[in-house]
């Protein structure tokens, strides 16, 4: 079961998806003031306004973290995300695999393994989160 947990602030809900989360940091360099791991809650929706939060998450690396306007039409009022008519592909130098749009991975039991907007795969072999990048490649100086 996956651990999901949702912040709101009235105006724009964080979801954190545990599961998901390669534990990258971005989301705590990026504003200090609202993700602050140590505590719990981790997230402090009173840190940032509305707009540094969204922000700060669209640029999680492995989309354990999203977002959604809560006056939104839907409704739960999560934002639409546009079905992409292709997908977009990105070779990380000596790094991941970055799969650009929403796409559901099915392992050999028939179990999703994860879907959103953006996932990293691994290219290196040494992740421990296969067939994630858990950010193991810059621990041996992967080149590819
Ligand atoms: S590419 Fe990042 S852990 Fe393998």
């Amino acid at each position: 079961m996956s651990k999901e947990k949702e912040y709101t602030n009235g105006e724009i809900t964080v979801v954190w998806k545990a599961d998901a989360c390669v534990h990258s940091g971005n989301c705590v360099r990026g504003l200090p003031k609202a993700f602050k791991p140590n505590d719990s809650p981790w997230i402090h929706m009173d840190g940032a306004s509305t707009e540094e939060l969204k922000a700060q998450v669209d640029k999680c690396p492995s989309g354990a973290l999203s977002c959604y306007m809560n006056d939104a039409s839907d409704s739960r009022g999560k934002e639409e995300t546009p079905v992409p008519k292709s997908c977009k592909l990105e070779l990380v130098n000596n790094g991941p695999l970055i799969i650009y749009g929403p796409i559901e991975i099915t392992g050999k039991h028939g179990v999703e393994l994860k879907s959103g907007p953006k996932t990293f795969l691994c290219r290196c072999g040494a992740s421990s989160k296969k067939p994630y990048c858990d950010g193991a490649h810059k621990k041996f100086d992967f080149e590819g």
